[in-house]
């Protein structure tokens, strides 16, 4: 696989707020799925090190539009292309199931690979998602929750509930949810492909 040369992101100046590691650390690469990261020792950001950058979709109600607009635009300065799936304001009451089918939809047809979800409290648009049976979707509320999510459950959706959480535990939990990959092996493997048994992807 190509990688770009960090030294020469043009992302590496992005919000330190990001990656939520309040440390730097040494350069150290971690393989998730099909992307390669690298943390510089420079910045505490972790950067996607595909030629392409990976397209993320996101997507909120009213409640979760604002921290939606917050997180689009971290992950944006991180260098991800985000796929936006409205709402478009915080004014405007809207039904979380559409936005949560909505992405549902884009994770089972292959167009993304990973998503992130907000409402008021996260749990009626995780419901929401999660009748796609192509979809993982953690409702996680730290940074702790979304780590195991990948680690254990290998989530392919997190859900925030903005309502709840502050942002800056919101973006705790969306950067080791991006940064965590799938711990694998017989147990991790045997109990998710329980949780969809027909998806092989
Ligand atoms: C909207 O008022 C609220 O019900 C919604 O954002 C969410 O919390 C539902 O689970």
């Amino acid at each position: 696989m190509e990688r770009t040369d960090l030294s020469a992101n043009r992302f590496r100046h992005a919000s330190p707020a990001f990656l939520g590691c309040r440390t730097p650390t040494p350069p150290r690469l971690a393989f998730s799925r099909h992307i390669w990261y690298q943390t510089a020792s420079h910045s505490p950001y972790v950067v996607p090190m595909t030629t392409r950058p990976e397209t993320i979709a996101i997507a909120a109600d009213h409640a979760g539009f604002p921290l939606k607009e917050i997180l689009k635009q971290d992950l944006e300065a991180a260098g991800f292309r985000v796929l936006d799936l409205g709402t478009a304001d915080a004014t405007t009451s809207v039904d979380y199931p559409d936005f949560g089918a909505a992405l549902a939809r884009k994770i089972s047809t292959g167009e993304v690979k990973r998503g992130v979800l907000v409402c008021g409290t996260g749990i009626g648009i995780s419901i929401a998602a999660n009748r796609e049976p192509a979809v993982r979707c953690a409702l996680v509320h730290d940074a702790i929750t979304a780590k195991l999510a990948r680690d254990h459950n290998d989530a392919n959706v997190i859900a925030l509930g903005a309502r709840v959480i502050g942002v800056e535990t919101a973006r705790d939990a969306l950067t080791a949810f991006l940064n965590t990959p799938f711990a694998g092996g017989e147990r991790h493997d045997r109990r998710v492909a329980k949780l969809s048994p027909k998806v092989t992807s």
